[in-house]
C-alpha cells in the first residue's frame, strides 16, 4: 500500500505502519487521519495480516499530537467533526480484531498519547515522553483520551495528567500502567517485534475473541461481561484453531494454526 503520510510494510503476517511526517513530529493532520483509516481498514480485511506494529518516523516523536495549525481554525461545528473522525479511526484500531502494538520513541503527546492508548499494547523507548497537553491550548482531549486514560491508569492519575498537561517519562508511564514495557532506544522495534511474534504463535481466532471479550466486556457490567465471555468461549470451541490447538497439545507437537 502507498500513502502520502504513512509507510507500510508487511512481513510474515506482521504489518508495520509508520507515520511519516518527521519534520512536523508526525502531527496528525487530516491527511494522516484519513490515511490511517484507509490503511487500518485494509489491514482488517487482509487475512494474511495477523498483527500490526504502529510507530512514528524519526528520532524525536511517535506523534506530537493533532496538527495545531489545523486545530487553530476550529469552530464548534468543525471541532465536533474533527473529534468524531479521530474517535472513529482510533476505535477502528482498538477493535481491529488483531493486536496492534504501539512502538513509541520520543513524544507521544495529545493525539499521540491517545493513539498509543487505542493500540492493544504499548512498548516505549527509554526517552519517550507521554502527556495530554490540550488544556495548554484551551481544549480537552478529543480522540478518546478523556475516556481511555482513566480506564488504563485510574481516574486520579488521568485527571492529574489531563489537568496539568505535564509530560511524564517512559518509566513513570510504565509505573502507572500506561505502557507495557520500557526498552533501550535501539531495542524498540525488536522488542515490539518479539512481542508481536509471541502473539502470532497463538491461535488468531482466539486473539480476536479475547480482544472482543476484553474490549466490549470492559464497557458493561460484570454480569453482562461474563455472558459475553461465555458466548465468545463457546464460539472459540467451534473453530479449527481450537481443534488444532488441543490436538497438538495431546500429540505433544507444536500447533499449526490457520486462523479459522
Ligand atoms: N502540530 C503541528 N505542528 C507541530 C506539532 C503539532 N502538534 N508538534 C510539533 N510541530 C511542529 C513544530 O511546529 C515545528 O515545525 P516548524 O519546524 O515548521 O516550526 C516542528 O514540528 C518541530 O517542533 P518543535 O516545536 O520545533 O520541536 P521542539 O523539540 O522544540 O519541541 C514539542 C517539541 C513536542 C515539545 C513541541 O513541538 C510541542 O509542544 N508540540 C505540541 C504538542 C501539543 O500540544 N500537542 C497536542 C496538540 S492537541
Amino acid at each position: 500500500m502507498k500513502f502520502q503520510t504513512l509507510l507500510y510494510r508487511e512481513h510474515e503476517g506482521l504489518a508495520t505502519v509508520t507515520i511519516n511526517r518527521p519534520e512536523k513530529l508526525n502531527a496528525l493532520n487530516r491527511t494522516v487521519m484519513n490515511e490511517l483509516k484507509e490503511c487500518f481498514e485494509a489491514v482488517q480485511r487482509d487475512s494474511g495480516v495477523r498483527a500490526v506494529i504502529l510507530t512514528g518516523s524519526g528520532e524525536k516523536a511517535f506523534v506530537a499530537g493533532a496538527d495545531v495549525g489545523e486545530l487553530a481554525a476550529s469552530t464548534p461545528a468543525t471541532g465536533m467533526e474533527i473529534s468524531r473522525l479521530g474517535q472513529r479511526v482510533f476505535g477502528l484500531i482498538e477493535n481491529l480484531g488483531k493486536p496492534v502494538i504501539a512502538a513509541v520513541r520520543g513524544y507521544a503527546l495529545g493525539g499521540g498519547c491517545e493513539l498509543a492508548m487505542a493500540c492493544t499494547l504499548r512498548v516505549a523507548a527509554e526517552g519517550a515522553r507521554f502527556g495530554q497537553p490540550e488544556v495548554k491550548l484551551g481544549i480537552i482531549p478529543g480522540y478518546g483520551g478523556s475516556q481511555r486514560l482513566p480506564r488504563l491508569v485510574g481516574k486520579g492519575r488521568a485527571l492529574e495528567l489531563i489537568l496539568t498537561g505535564e509530560m511524564i517519562t517512559a518509566q513513570e508511564a510504565y509505573r502507572i500502567g500506561l505502557v507495557n514495557q520500557v526498552v533501550a532506544e535501539s531495542e524498540l522495534i525488536p522488542a515490539a517485534d518479539a512481542l508481536a511474534r509471541k502473539i502470532l504463535a497463538n491461535a488468531p481466532s482466539a486473539a480476536k475473541y479475547a480482544l472482543d471479550a476484553v474490549n466490549h466486556g470492559m464497557e458493561t457490567t460484570l454480569a453482562e461481561g461474563l455472558n459475553l465471555e461465555a458466548s465468545l468461549f463457546s464460539l472459540s470451541c467451534a473453530t479449527e484453531d481450537m481443534k488444532e490447538g488441543t490436538r497438538a497439545f495431546l500429540e505433544k507437537r507444536p500447533a499449526k494454526f490457520l486462523g479459522g
